[in-house]
């Protein structure tokens, strides 16, 4: 598609990720589809499940929707999971109410690696991108649709830990114990998920988004070669074969390595969570690349005078980021979002007031 016909290219959310200037803060929310809207449970009620709700494209074009039907967000992302891909490849995977994720066929030992098939998986993830292509049709053509995977190392602690976890311990200890098969486990993970993205952009994406939820628990020395490297081999196969397409890494706890993952992964944005101060982050990051992200999601569950109040606390810390900004002639860009996300207990009447109040604050005007 030429770029004067594609009807986003000009949304604010794809400017800030250009680190373009806006007339105000484009915004989306992680799980924005999900249990803290009474349609979703009407959906999923009926679906068999989260993940055969995953594995419908009708119903998960449905709940990728909906948030969009009732906010003002800026971007949808598509419902689906980072675990798709551990499924397809066979380690069974069931999601237990109350429980999270489960997998019947944790990887425990060498061989099972050897074993896995990693090159072939994109029939077997077929529905993903179908409810991409529908989604695509269905949703504002002048609306962004997001894509996603987890990053090598988080999807990997998953495989290996079988389960949820604070600290990935048995994850951390085959690391620590086998570091040889552990690099051979994200190698293979590495190929699926480029394969698996450059699919979903293929199939209608509009920006990626990598999470690397769990490469904050390593300690400095292990961190940019489990996590950071295999991530940085994905963005350049994808810069290669789609240079326009925005990308975007979310890391939790991992503040210490901003400026690094910037220059090194040679991302549009990173998504920082809630421990990080956003002023800093763009002092850190010296704008090599926009922002997103920040706000306690549990500021939502709490009365709405605190959940602006803390807002605008953000809002005014990048307004002032920005001036330092423009007075170096840089570049800047601010996508606002939680940092992490959101619960399940949110009230959606506190989300509504959370995007209009980021719509209706005035960016410093003498910048635009
Ligand atoms: O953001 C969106 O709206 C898109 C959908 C999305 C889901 N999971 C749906 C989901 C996205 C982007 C994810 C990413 C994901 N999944 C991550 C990375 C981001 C993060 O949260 O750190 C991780 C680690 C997972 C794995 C996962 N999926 C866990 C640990 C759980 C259980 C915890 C929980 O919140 O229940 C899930 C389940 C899950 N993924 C739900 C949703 C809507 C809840 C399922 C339900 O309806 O019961």
């Amino acid at each position: 598609m030429l770029d004067q016909e594609n009807p986003r290219i000009n949304s604010h959310f794809l400017k800030s990720l250009r680190q373009e200037n806006t007339s105000y803060t484009p915004i989306w929310l992680m799980r924005q589809a999900g249990r803290y809207l009474p349609e979703y449970h009407s959906v999923r009620k009926n679906s068999g499940g989260f993940l055969a709700l995953c594995k419908t494209p009708e119903l998960a074009c449905e709940v990728t929707i909906q948030p969009l039907r009732r906010f003002q967000l800026d971007a949808g992302i598509i419902f689906s999971d980072i675990l798709t891909i551990p499924d397809a490849m066979g380690l069974g995977l069931e999601f237990i109410e109350g429980k999270g994720p489960i997998f019947q066929n944790p990887i425990r030992h060498a061989n099972e690696i050897n074993n896995l098939n990693y090159l072939e998986l994109n029939h077997k993830l077929d529905y993903v991108f179908s409810a991409i292509s529908l989604t695509r049709n269905e949703m504002p053509s002048d609306i962004p649709l997001i894509g996603f995977s987890g990053s090598p190392f988080t999807i990997a602690c998953y495989m290996i830990e079988g389960k949820s976890s604070k600290e990935f311990l048995t994850a951390k200890k085959f690391l620590s114990t086998n570091s040889n098969i552990f690099t051979n486990l994200l190698e293979k993970l590495t190929v699926a998920i480029t394969n698996y993205l450059l699919e979903q952009i293929n199939r209608g994406v509009d920006v990626i988004q990598i999470f690397d939820t769990w490469g904050g628990i390593l300690p400095e020395t292990k961190f940019v070669k489990f996590s950071l490297e295999p991530i940085t081999k994905i963005t350049k196969s994808i810069k290669k074969k789609y240079p326009d397409i925005p990308i975007i890494i979310f890391t939790k706890t991992g503040d210490r390595w901003l400026e690094k993952i910037t220059i090194d992964a040679k991302v549009e944005a990173i998504s920082i969570d809630s421990t990080v101060d956003i002023g800093k982050a763009f002092t850190q990051i010296n704008n090599r690349a926009a922002i997103q992200g920040n706000l306690d999601p549990n500021v939502l569950l709490a009365n709405r005078k605190i959940l602006l109040a803390e807002t605008k606390n953000i809002l005014q810390k990048v307004d002032r980021a920005r001036s330092q900004a423009f007075e170096q002639n840089q570049r800047f860009g601010h996508i606002f979002n939680l940092g992490h996300g959101i619960l399940p207990q949110a009230p959606p009447d506190n989300v509504k007031a959370l995007v209009d109040y980021v719509h209706n604050f005035k960016i410093n005007q003498n910048h635009i």
